[in-house]
Order: structure tokens, then C-alpha cells, then sequence
């Protein structure tokens, strides 16, 4: 008999199909989601399950998927899974590297280029006809070439950061609760800081970290403090790892100059002030919306569910103690 699947949203067909050749699939073809009470519901009686992001599996509902084998999410955050839960009821749980380390690097430069370089207000300042003259100093930014970049955790997307920076001749300082191994830091001309070193000595900062019970707020108001009035901060990794309440009083302030966001604390809810700001350029969590990424994240999520309903360790397994509970 072929398991059950629940694909929770929508993900791309090509995904889909791949499951329904080997599984009994349960798809959820929508963008809206499932809420927790039909998520719950929907899960009973499968083996398998496809989420996304906004799919929260507390500790509590994860106790209740009874026969569910393996949580493929497609993402490469699992914040939304209660790892340990899961792990003590021996439900795999799988997520999405690599394919998307590039699109999200990119993305994380976008938004630090246009926020230093005032893309955004530009784009609205000739959109709505304001633009008469040439001045010298209309729109004037920020230098991104031989700057400074700051970069919290230099795992895979960290490190795609880093290899971008290069090429705008940028010196860069990383700080990482483990520090990366010394041929990494060489190739990459890495510069291994503390905390607070990197704060105060960088012209961008720029976080990716995984969100955790240690990264949570891991910028707030006196870290702002910390860095140069005229520094700029970028997010592509999860909105919680800043206190979002202290960085638009910090934007509004000047305590900071400007900032790139593309998570936020409570999506898609942004902060008031944040909207009112011209100095934060803000987008709706896209750091791996590439239609390629987003088709190889649906395909790849796929491939972790049926490898671990086939009895296969999956590709991108997070809990391997998961296998012998
Ligand atoms: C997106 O935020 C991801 O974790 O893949």
C-alpha cells in the first residue's frame, strides 16, 4: 500500500506529481495554509507530511501525529518544528539546504545595495514625477565598494555572503558561535571577531544565523547602540533574531542609518513605524524566491519525504536520533 501524504500549501506541481507516483497524496492546493485545527485534523492518518514555514509544529501537536513518520518542510529554517518533540517520537524531520544558499546571498546583497544606495526612494521619487533636475547630491547613499561587512554566522549562506563581498572589495568580520575552520576563513579572507567588535567596527551587518533559543533578539537596542550612526543592517534570516520594536526606533532615530528587512518578528504583520520609514527597504520574505530555488525546494522536500517513507535515510535528515527512537 502506498503511504499518506498531507502537502500542507501549495508548492510546485512538479513536487506534487513526484509524491503522487509513490504516495497517496493529500494536497492542500492553496495558498492560504491550514490552521492548526486542520492541520491537525488533516495529519491524522498520515505517514508523511509536506510543510511550509508557517506550519507551526509545537511540542504538544507533534505528540499528537500519531503514525507520522517524517516532516519534510520546505525551507531550510526549521523554527516552525519542535525538533526535540519530534525527535522523541521518532518523526524525522527534514529541510532544504544548498539549493537555495546562492538565491538567498543574493537576495541579502540586493537589499543591502538598495538600501545603501537609496534604490527604493529612487525608484519612488521618478515614479511619481518629482524628478526635475539633476542635483549633486539628489539621492546621494552609501559606498558598498571597500567597506566593511559584518556578517553573523558563516554557515553555507553566510559564507555565499562573504564570496559576494569580494567582488566589491569588501573586508569582511564574521562572528559565529563556532569559528569556521582556518582554510575557510583564508579563502574567504575572513576576519574572526567578537560580538561586539563586529558591531562597532562594521559599515553593514548582516545575520544568518538560525533561529534559536541563543540568537533570539540577538540584536535589540543596545546592540544598535553599538554600531556606527551611520551603519546598515540587513535581515534574510528570521525576523526574531531582532527585537523589530527597537530597530524602527533605532531607524527612526538615526541611531542606525538604514536597514534592508526581509523577515519580521510576526509575518506577515511588519511594524507600524517600519512602514512610515524612508531608510528601511522592506520585502515580504523572497530570500529564496527564485522560481528555480522555490521549484527545487518543492522537489527537494519531496524527495526527503519518500526517501523516509521508503525506508531511506533522507537527504537532508536534521535528526538522525530520530531513526533509532
Ligand atoms: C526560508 O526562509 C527558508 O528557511 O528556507
Amino acid at each position: 500500500m502506498k503511504p499518506a501524504v498531507l502537502v500542507t500549501k501549495r508548492i510546485f506541481p512538479e513536487a506534487v506529481e513526484l509524491l503522487r507516483r509513490h504516495a497517496e497524496v493529500d494536497y492542500v492546493d492553496s495558498d492560504d495554509g491550514l490552521s492548526p485545527e486542520e492541520l491537525e485534523a488533516r495529519s491524522r492518518g498520515k505517514q508523511g507530511i509536506v510543510s511550509q514555514l508557517t506550519d507551526k509544529f509545537t511540542a504538544e501537536r507533534i505528540e499528537r501525529l500519531e503514525g507520522v513518520r517524517v516532516i519534510a518542510n520546505v525551507a531550510v529554517g526549521f523554527d516552525n518544528v519542535d525538533l526535540a518533540a519530534a525527535t522523541r517520537q521518532g518523526i524525522l524531520v527534514t529541510n532544504t539546504p544548498d539549493v537555495l544558499t546562492d538565491t538567498t546571498a543574493d537576495l541579502t546583497f540586493a537589499l543591502l545595495l538598495a538600501a545603501a544606495r537609496r534604490i527604493v526612494e529612487a525608484h519612488r521619487f521618478v515614479h511619481s514625477g518629482k524628478w526635475r533636475r539633476w542635483t549633486i547630491d539628489l539621492l546621494a547613499g552609501r559606498d558598498v565598494h571597500h567597506k566593511t561587512l559584518g556578517i553573523f554566522g558563516m554557515g553555507r549562506i553566510g559564507q555565499a555572503v562573504a564570496r559576494r563581498a569580494a567582488g566589491f572589495s569588501m573586508r569582511v568580520l564574521y562572528h559565529d558561535a563556532r569559528r569556521a575552520p582556518e582554510a575557510l576563513e583564508r579563502e574567504l579572507s575572513l576576519e574572526f571577531t567578537d560580538k561586539l567588535g563586529l558591531l562597532r567596527e562594521s559599515d553593514f551587518v548582516t545575520l544568518h544565523v538560525p533561529l534559536n533559543d541563543s540568537t533570539r533578539k540577538l540584536i535589540g537596542a543596545a546592540e544598535l547602540r553599538e554600531m556606527k550612526p551611520s551603519a546598515i543592517l540587513v535581515n534574510t534570516s528570521r525576523g526574531p533574531v531582532i527585537d523589530e520594536a527597537a530597530l524602527a526606533q533605532a531607524l527612526a532615530d538615526r541611531v542606525i542609518a538604514a536597514a534592508g528587512l526581509d523577515v519580521f518578528e510576526s509575518e506577515p504583520h511588519v511594524h507600524p513605524l517600519l512602514l512610515e520609514l524612508e531608510n528601511v527597504v522592506l520585502a515580504p520574505h523572497i530570500g529564496s524566491a527564485s522560481i528555480d530555488t522555490r521549484r527545487k525546494m518543492s522537489l527537494l522536500a519531496a524527495e526527503n519525504a519518500l526517501a523516509a517513507l521508503a525506508g531511506r535515510r533522507p537527504p537532508n535528515l536534521l535528526n538522525p536520533e530520530a531513526i533509532s527512537q
